[in-house]
This record gives structure tokens, C-alpha cells and sequence, in this order.
């Protein structure tokens, strides 16, 4: 639970919660602290947790991510999937891709997380292109690319598909009526979204509370 402007929950809410949390896994504590200091913007740690939990109650082994930033999450899916599982991870940035494949190798999980380099959309268009099931995709990339991701994901999720997107609700911005003209396009984008996501007949779906706003979505 971070304590930052984008928090949902209020601060001591935030810290009540940190305070009945288990002790920090070391992997993870020290990529926080690598992000904190370096400004990555990884997912907040109950947003892990509720992968986590999600990627285990789901039963999901086709993972697809889209953002890897470090491999932060993707650590956390491929570690709650399990070994027969398989996380594709698509990053743009080669000096972050490098990051990532470097923590994931200290994961252990390089057999598992397939980090692939290059334009979020670009790949995912290559992955719907393929043959294959997708059971979980989460998405945390270009905001302003959340509505084209869901319809490019839909008809390839499996029966029991999740769909999980960070940052829903993008600092507040997205429920407020006044928005600055630089945070315009992502807000019409991430309204859009979750207006698509919560009505979409084949999706059953909710915007949590958590973290920046977390909408999470199962096939009907
Ligand atoms: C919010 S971070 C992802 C955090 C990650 N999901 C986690 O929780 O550990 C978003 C990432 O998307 C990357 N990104 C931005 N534009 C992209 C694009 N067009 N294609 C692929 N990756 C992109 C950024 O470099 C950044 O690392």
C-alpha cells in the first residue's frame, strides 16, 4: 500500500493495511525499493497481491502482460501460475528489458517469462494473430491504448479469461469533471475503457478500489 496522491484508500486505511501484511518476500522488497529509487512505475504491492490471488483462484497458465517495466509483476504471476505456466511480457524499452530479464534470471524464472521486447499493441496483435488461448492478460501500458488492448484480447480469451488493467482511474482524473488538457487524451481513453469493460456482454466486470483503480473482468 503506498501512501501517494493516486491512492484510493485513505492514508491511514493504507497503513493499517500495510501493518497485517506478512513479512516482504526479498526478491520483491528489493525491486520496490529499485523502483522507489529510480522512479519505476511498478504496479503497488496490494495490486500484486491481488494478481496473485487472482492468477491462483483462476487457475490461469496462459498469461499475457502487457508493460513489464522491471518484471515486477510478471515475477508475481508466474510465481502464483506455477511451473507448468507461461507469462508473456512485452516491454519497449531495451535498457528496461534488460532490468527485467536480470531480476527474472534471479527469480529463477527465465524458463517461464518469455520477455518480449517492442510496442505493446504491436505484439499483441502478433499473439491474437497466433493460435492459443489467452487466460490472463493484464494490462499496464499506454493509457491512451487500454480500449484497442480489450478489443484485441477479447476473442482470445479463454473460457474462464481474466481481464486485469491498472491505474483505471488514473490519479483521480478519471472521475473528476475539470482535467488538465495535458491528461485529456488519457482520460477520455481510460473512461472509454472502463465504460467498455463493465458493459461488454461477454465480460462480467468491476472497478476495485485498489492501488490507482484496478478494473478486473471474467468471461460470462
Ligand atoms: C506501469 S509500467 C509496467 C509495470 C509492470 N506491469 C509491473 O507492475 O511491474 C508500464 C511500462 O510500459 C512500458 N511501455 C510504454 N509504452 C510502451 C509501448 N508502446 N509498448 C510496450 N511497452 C511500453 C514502459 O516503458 C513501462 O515500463
Amino acid at each position: 500500500m503506498k501512501h501517494a496522491r493516486d491512492a484510493i484508500l485513505g492514508a491511514d486505511q493504507g497503513a493499517y493495511l500495510e501493518g497485517i501484511e506478512p513479512a516482504r518476500d526479498p526478491l520483491l522488497a528489493e525491486m520496490e525499493q529499485y523502483a522507489r529509487e529510480r522512479r519505476h512505475p511498478i504496479s503497488d504491492p496490494e495490486v500484486a497481491s491481488f494478481l496473485a490471488v487472482t492468477t491462483r483462484a483462476s487457475g490461469a497458465t496462459r498469461i499475457v502482460e502487457l508493460g513489464t517495466n522491471i518484471g515486477y509483476a510478471a515475477i508475481v504471476l508466474a510465481r502464483a501460475a506455477g511451473p507448468a505456466a507461461r507469462v508473456v511480457t512485452i516491454e519497449h524499452d531495451p535498457k528496461t528489458v534488460e532490468v527485467a530479464r536480470g531480476f527474472i534470471e534471479r527469480a529463477g524464472l527465465t524458463a517461464q517469462i518469455d520477455v518480449r521486447q517492442g510496442d505493446a499493441l504491436a505484439e499483441l496483435e502478433a499473439i491474437a494473430a497466433a493460435p492459443g488461448e489467452i487466460d490472463l492478460v493484464y494490462i499496464d501500458c499506454v493509457k491512451e491504448d487500454y480500449p484497442r488492448y480489450l478489443e484485441i484480447v477479447l476473442p482470445k480469451l479463454s473460457a474462464r479469461g481474466v481481464v486485469i488493467a491498472d491505474n483505471v482511474m488514473w490519479k483521480g482524473l478519471v472521475a473528476k469533471a475539470e482535467v488538465p488538457a495535458n491528461e485529456q487524451a488519457r482520460v477520455e481513453a481510460l473512461r472509454a475503457f472502463n465504460r467498455a469493460l463493465v458493459s461488454e456482454p461477454r465480460l462480467r466486470a468491476v472497478v476495485l478500489p485498489l492501488g490507482d483503480g484496478v478494473g478486473y473482468a471474467v468471461r460470462t
